[in-house]
């Protein structure tokens, strides 16, 4: 029972200040303890580090030197932890840094399969966006369906489009473009949105998602959480609110399911930003994605077994 954690205090991947403050915000909230209690070995390998390098920019993508740099190395550091056989939690940061965390647990592992939990699609390229910022881009970067449809990106000529859209699952959709629409009817994207959360129920919805992308159980999983699928009611601290989002009991009940699996080895928590709110916001949002970080790696509402060897 081994886990990684990494920051990421990235925040080039859209407009507002703050969201770098993620990571040491989420660790100010005691994620480290509560994991320990888990009775796991947690290793934090810090925050990331990383030098940008000058490339020639693109239409209507803002900081794509940083973007690449940054999430190279987290690919990178990202592979080099699931080597050492440890689960990984990456903290955003925003969303652009799932462009590094799943190119890096692809090399490691090779079949992997994407629950990416999100109010918004992240399916832009740099052709339909309307914001330009990259952290609307990720899943577009990601698939190999996708790929003919950038121009040549100067920085990102590491990063290998091998994921198959096939692979990923959409939970919590509710802020939708209409181009990300488009791509989705178009490959027949696994989209759960907040409307199918409601006919079905979270539970339902969770499996559902899981047979699409992982029909043999046999998949590396990997949940990329923006904290913005939850509802602003209980995550207020976040860069794209969109009202009517998951209740906290729901991405509870979804991360407790994909870990009963045994097969969830990687879960991104992105979009904490500290600066948006006040200071009881900023402990809500904090407080969730620990909850969130938590049902992942074992916890149980049903309280934890007493340790081997302490009972009689
Ligand atoms: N669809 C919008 C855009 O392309 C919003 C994306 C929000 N993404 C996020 N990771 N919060 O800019
Ligand atoms: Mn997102
Ligand atoms: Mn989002
Ligand atoms: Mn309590």
């Amino acid at each position: 029972n081994f886990v990684g954690l990494v920051g990421v205090p990235f925040e080039k991947g859209q407009k507002k200040e703050g969201v770098a403050l993620g990571p040491d915000a989420i660790r100010k909230a005691g994620l480290i303890d509560e994991l320990k209690n888990l009775g796991l070995d947690v290793k934090d390998y810090g925050n990331i580090k990383y030098e940008p390098e000058a490339v020639a920019g693109v239409d209507n993508m803002s900081h794509l030197s940083e973007v690449s740099a940054c999430t190279r190395e987290l690919s990178q550091t990202l592979q080099n932890i699931m080597k050492e056989q440890r689960k990984v939690v990456t903290l955003g940061g925003d969303h652009s840094v799932g462009i590094g965390t799943i190119d890096g647990h692809v090399r490691a592992k090779g079949n992997v399969g994407v629950l990416w939990v999100d109010a918004h699609a992240d399916l832009n390229t740099n052709k339909t966006s309307d914001s330009g910022n990259v952290h609307g881009m990720p899943v577009a970067l990601l698939t190999s369906e996708l790929s003919d449809y950038w121009p040549h990106l100067p920085g990102m000529d590491w990063q290998m489009p091998i994921l198959s859209i096939r692979n990923v699952a959409y939970i919590g959709l509710r802020s939708v473009d209409k181009y990300e629409r488009l791509v989705i009817e178009k490959f027949g994207i696994t989209a759960f949105g907040m409307e199918d959360v409601e006919r079905y129920g979270i539970h339902e919805v969770v499996h559902m998602a899981l047979k699409k992308i992982d029909p043999h159980a046999d998949k590396s999983l990997h949940v990329s959480f923006d904290i913005d699928s939850l509802d602003p009611l209980e995550a207020p601290s976040t860069g794209t609110p969109v009202r009517g989002g998951l209740s906290l009991r729901e991405g509870i009940h979804l991360m407790e399911e994909v870990y009963r699996t045994n097969r969830l080895n990687a879960i991104d928590l992105v979009e904490v930003n500290p600066q948006i709110g006040d200071e009881k916001s900023v402990d809500l949002t904090t407080e969730a994605a620990v909850h969130i970080l938590q049902a992942g790696l074992g916890y149980t509402r049903r309280g934890l077994k007493v340790p081997a060897g302490i009972t009689d």
